[in-house]
């Protein structure tokens, strides 16, 4: 029986004006996915640690419905079973449902030899984000492959680019969703002032990685016309907090993913103020988790 098991990082999506195009990993926390292949000619999934009524029907599952549709562009005789080993918590937009999609579609095409490229291996795991927020976004399952700061050069057909970056310092206020998805509420009639504006941030974000200059890069992602002011408005105390860690000297701020976690980049020197900070600020939300004091990380999916 082949089997694998591989470790599968949290990301951070949107980072800042990049809504569904740019995501970037982190060292901690993580997952960790074991699969095994057998004769059965099914997927069967199961989840084990942290009880937090993640669905283990395949149709349901981020990783159950990416491995249907990769059986299906590949056909193969053979079954899988898939065990996810939870150490993040979800529903709080650190990426885990697209962790554990892209952990499937990698672990699997390692097991059956395939060789799919990242992009293939990306465009099949996005389908699997349909099972979690009803869309197939790429951003949280590419940067959860590849690791480091990715982008999508292009949807149609899927192309994205990684970016190696250095190791930013990041504080992440864990607070999660008080619903399942909130992208519904999210409109690109944003007007075009806006959208300008949008689109330079989203240039600034680039420049300044390509420069190493994290300041910058911090400076460019603490506007966003699109995902924050919707999501901002369901965390009680954003606006002003965030005012506050950008005071205590964080380079940057915005809210990670889906939300409602909340990340802070800053220099080593700051971390532990701006985790106190957000404690503080965030600890009696009843959907607050904890601080995590981590940082960004080169490092996609490993095998263990
Ligand atoms: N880009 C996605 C969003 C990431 O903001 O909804 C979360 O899945």
């Amino acid at each position: 029986m082949k089997q694998i098991l591989l470790r599968t990082p949290a990301t951070t999506a949107n980072v800042g004006p990049g809504y569904d195009i740019f995501a970037l990993a982190l060292k901690e926390p993580y997952d960790e996915i074991y699969l095994s292949l057998n004769t059965t000619g099914k997927i069967t999934i199961e989840i084990e640690g942290g009880h937090q009524n993640i669905p283990a029907d395949i149709q349901d599952n981020t990783a159950g419905l990416a491995l249907i549709e990769l059986f299906k562009r590949y056909k193969s005789g053979h079954g899988i079973h898939v065990r996810i080993t939870k150490r993040m918590i979800s529903g709080a937009g650190l990426g885990t449902t697209g962790a554990a999609a892209s952990a499937a579609v990698y672990g699997a095409c390692n097991l059956l030899e395939l060789t799919l490229s990242n992009n293939e291996m990306i465009d099949i795991a996005r389908l699997g984000e349909v099972a979690s927020g009803g869309s197939p976004h790429a951003d949280n399952v590419a940067a959860a492959l590849l690791g480091g700061f990715t982008l999508i050069k292009c949807y149609k057909p899927l192309e994205v680019l990684k970016l190696n970056i250095p190791e930013i310092p990041v504080v992440l206020a864990v607070i999660r969703k008080g619903q399942r998805t909130t992208r519904g509420f999210i409109t690109y009639e944003i007007g075009e002032e806006k959208l300008k504006e949008q689109i330079a941030r989203c240039s600034a974000v680039i420049h300044a990685l390509h420069c190493n200059d994290i300041a910058e890069f911090g400076k460019a992602i603490n506007v966003d016309h699109i995902a924050e002011p919707v999501r901002g408005a369901a965390i009680p105390k954003y606006k002003e907090t965030k005012a506050k860690i950008l005071e205590a000297g964080a380079w940057g701020c915005t809210i990670s993913g889906g939300g409602s976690s909340i990340i802070a980049f800053c220099d080593i020197n700051h971390q532990n103020q701006i985790a106190s900070l957000m404690e503080k600020e965030f600890s009696e939300n009843p959907l607050f988790d904890s601080i995590i004091k981590t940082t960004t990380s080169n490092q996609g999916i490993v095998i263990v």
